[in-house]
């Protein structure tokens, strides 16, 4: 094991990075070896699906049959595989609200990454992994003044800023600080964007920097984000393009940048011709950033669901069921037989990437069908129109409003892969706790 500060990851894990190559097919990110892993990485999370199945029906212990959810840390592996070979000059910092799972931290940390954070809370987390605090940055342009306290007392100097009230209050608590200006960015073709709260318009640059040379503040550079799940590739070279216009401006007040924070929004889209891969904006972005911003500018990212939604998968159990039978319509015509079923998941838990970003209809699959496994196969069964439920006791809590599945019973379990991202936010609504986390490294197959 290897040992990060107080905590520890799997050496297997530490040590295969060092593996990756990025300039031939025959690497571990070939065809083939795509194709092993994916085949190993079902192996395993079925392997553990089972394990948990077989402990559920054999006890009846509270909580015992509640959802529970399966990360596989190689995943995050892999993802930085892709990452490092894509965008060999932009360092990660991931942000940790996307999902603060220890053990993801912990991965993180060994690889060296830096982090965001948004509050004192989160900062201390992050240091409590012995991560240096200058490899943390307090990305939140409105900071409470006990937060930045914290970040003073224990000497993390990058933040962000985006109005002139913030300088001054930064002038009072951090003379010393390390200044980002979030500009603002389009962000109306991203599932999901925080351009209405965060980030100053273009045409505002100077008024901040001005007084910002006034107060005597340090600005170091630009930060930007063009809002999460951006797949259009010329959102980025905007903002690349404005980033560099600022760069420029700073210099006019006397500024010297050297920091570019390009912050999160990359996203994976599969089987899907009309979306760009992120390899294709992978290498639009290295090419713009390479072009504009010379080697002795430091870019940095934070790439957050990109890391961590294809690591986790929510199994989740089906315990209550009610049939809407043949209802006349408005025309008089009969409607088709509708199941609804309630689950003991919720927007308010595991789905709550739902209520943020989810455009497409979340994809339930079967798992456990009266007692049999039947993890990824294809069911060659009659499918209904099905409504699925979340626990809790909002109306809203909907995971589904009308997808097909095959019909189920009570008892019967469902899965959802790829819900690594945002999925903790009030979790204990209603008094139903968080599931219960099963780590795997589909390293090992056992
Ligand atoms: C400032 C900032 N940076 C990074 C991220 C992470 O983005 P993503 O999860 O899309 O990678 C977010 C998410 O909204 C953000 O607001």
């Amino acid at each position: 094991m290897l040992n990060t500060s107080n905590h520890t990851i799997p050496s297997q894990l530490a040590v295969s990075t060092s593996l990756i190559k990025c300039d031939d097919t025959s690497t571990t990110i070939g065809v083939n070896s795509t194709y092993q892993y994916n085949k190993e990485k079902k192996d395993c999370i079925k392997n553990a699906i089972m394990k948990k199945l077989k402990s559920a029906t054999l006890n009846n212990e509270l909580g015992q049959d509640d959802s529970f959810c399966i990360l596989d840390l190689k995943q995050l592996y892999h993802q930085h595989q892709k990452w490092k070979c894509s965008f060999p000059r932009i360092q990660p910092f991931y942000a940790i609200k996307c999902n603060p799972d220890p053990k993801i931290i912990q991965y993180l940390t060994s690889l060296g990454f830096g982090f965001e954070c948004i509050s004192a809370f989160e900062m201390k987390k992050i240091l409590s992994y012995g991560v240096d605090p200058s490899k943390v940055i307090f990305n939140h342009t409105c900071k409470p003044t006990s937060h930045i306290q914290y970040a003073v007392d224990h000497d993390i100097r990058k933040m962000t800023f985006d109005t002139i009230d913030e300088l001054h209050k930064l002038k009072t608590f951090y003379p010393n600080v390390e200044l980002l200006l979030r500009i603002l960015t389009d962000d109306s073709k991203s599932q999901w964007g925080t351009g209405n709260k965060y980030g100053a318009n273009i045409n505002y640059v100077d008024e901040l920097l001005s007084t910002a040379r006034n107060l005597n503040l340090n600005v170091v550079g630009i930060s930007f984000h063009v809002g999460s799940g951006c797949l259009d590739i010329d959102i980025y070279q905007d903002a690349l393009k404005n980033a560099r216009f600022v760069f420029d401006r700073a210099k006019s007040f006397g500024f010297d940048f050297n920091l570019l924070n390009m912050g999160g929004g990359f996203i994976e889209v599969f089987d899907n011709p009309k979306k760009p891969s992120f390899d294709q904006i992978a290498s639009v972005i290295q090419k713009t950033v390479d072009l504009m911003f010379p080697s002795n500018v430091q870019i940095i990212a934070s790439p957050s669901r990109f890391y961590v939604t294809p690591t986790l998968t929510v199994c989740f159990q089906v315990v209550g069921r009610k049939i809407l039978y043949n209802q006349p319509n408005k025309h008089n015509k009969t409607e088709h037989k509708k199941y609804m079923y309630y689950v003991n998941e919720s927007l308010h838990a595991s789905f709550a990437s739902r209520l943020l970003y989810c455009e497409s209809p979340v994809d339930l699959k079967v798992l456990m069908k009266n007692g049999i496994c039947v993890y990824h196969q294809d069911l060659k069964e009659q499918t209904y129109s099905s409504m699925v439920w979340g626990h809790t006791c909002e109306p809203g809590d909907c995971l589904a409003e009308d997808i097909k599945l095959p019909l189920l019973n009570i008892g019967d379990w469902l899965y959802t892969e790829n819900m690594g991202s945002y999925i903790f936010a009030n979790s204990q609504f209603c008094g139903f706790q968080r599931p219960t986390t099963i780590y795997i490294n589909s390293f090992c197959t056992d």
